[in-house]
């Protein structure tokens, strides 16, 4: 049975990193013997254009019979006027709905290759390496009540959070946690909110069943901080929805660019897997984009809808290997180095995985 790959380019910078992102994988297809069947479909403000809606039905369909789905990026200036249920963004939030999956997991590494590119000095981001766990279907991205009251004047959203929408999300914490350094750090804001009273009081009722993972809580305020000046400090970090949201974009300045960050969700029937970086407007179509994120995407895809651990492990050491090599994308390149682009990135990355497949292949042949 072919694994099969539903890419949605989408916007911005979107359909050009999610295309180095399916070369890499179709040259996994050809060098590693993985059976891969892609196909495309419209999300966000390509889909608003094509199809009048930001998920279309077809997309949806498409999604929900794969074995897991490819995302861009979704977001476009020309539709900033609408409310948040026009938006492009409405069309990726429906699908993480449609497809159920409630973790979605940001690995952050500092590459020693990078440490000291981004705003951190190298020795305070080298060695750093954080899993955030991002509850991905409550809080106050769903949450109900929500709207501008008809006067204009006024609006409201809601957060709320059941027991079994954090148990669930924590079990998936602690569990990762087991397979890297057994630590979790679980972020609130305990001391104002009732969400966030009831968010610590289940992550210590789940920690029980980890005896063996040290859990520490801390407030989303102090956790940003700390992040920036020890970054070393975390390994897993569980935060609800916005608070996951804001903390993987700041965790960018530790592995040292945000076009460097991949993520995976689970939980759901079908995985999804979209870098964490935005549709950036003002970089789409000018090559200059780092299709690392994307690619790291492919790594994860490969690991958690697939099983092909060997193979997710050759996409994230040619990823690691090409950076060594010095190679750079215009965010990772200092004001006096040159960079190339996103493109060139995307086939040196290429090469980088066939080289690794045909090694381990030659190695296991003699
Ligand atoms: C992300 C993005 C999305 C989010 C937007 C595009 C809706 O910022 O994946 O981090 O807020 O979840
Ligand atoms: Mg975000």
């Amino acid at each position: 049975m072919p694994l099969r790959v539903v890419v949605l380019p989408g916007d911005g910078i979107g359909p050009e990193v999610t295309r180095e992102a399916v070369r890499v994988l179709q040259a996994l297809a050809w060098a590693g013997g993985v059976d891969v069947r892609v196909e495309e479909h419209a999300i966000g403000a390509a889909a608003i254009r094509a199809a009048g809606t930001p998920l279309p039905p077809d997309t949806r369909d498409a999604c929900l019979e794969a074995d897991a789905v490819l995302l861009g990026a979704v977001g476009d200036p020309a539709f900033d006027h609408l409310p948040p249920s026009a938006r492009p963004e409405a069309g990726l939030l429906a699908l993480r709905q449609a497809l159920g999956g409630f973790a979605n997991l940001r690995p952050v590494v500092s590459y020693g290759a990078l440490a000291g590119i981004g705003p951190l000095e190298a020795a305070r981001v080298e060695g750093a390496d954080i899993l955030v766990v991002r509850e991905l279907l409550g809080g106050l991205y769903f949450g109900e009540p929500r709207g501008l009251d008809p006067s204009g004047l006024a609006a409201s959203n809601t957060l709320r959070y059941t027991q079994p929408e954090i148990a669930r999300v924590a079990h998936v914490a602690f569990a990762e946690a087991r397979t890297r350094r057994r630590r979790v750090t679980s972020v609130d804001k305990a001391n104002v909110l009732e969400t966030s009273q009831l968010w610590r009081a289940v992550v210590t009722e789940v920690a029980r069943e980890y005896p063996d993972v040290r859990l520490d809580h801390m407030y989303i305020d102090a956790c940003a901080l700390r992040l920036m000046m020890e970054p070393r400090h975390f390994d897993v970090i569980l935060a609800d929805n916005l608070f996951g949201d804001i903390l993987s974009d700041e965790a960018a300045a530790v592995g040292g660019s945000l076009g460097l960050l991949p993520s995976a969700t689970l939980g759901g029937p079908v995985a999804l897997f979209e870098p964490v970086h935005g549709s950036a407007p003002d970089l789409a179509g000018r090559d200059v984009a780092n299709p690392i994120g994307a690619i790291l995407c492919v790594a994860m895809l490969l690991r958690h809808a697939a099983g092909l651990t060997r193979e997710a492990g050759d996409v994230a050491s040619a990823v690691t290997g090409v950076l060594a090599d010095g190679l750079r994308t215009a965010d990772l390149a200092g004001p006096h180095t040159g960079s190339i682009g996103t493109r060139a990135m995307g086939l040196a990355i290429e090469r980088a995985v066939v080289e690794r497949v045909e090694h381990r292949r030659s190695y296991h042949a003699v």
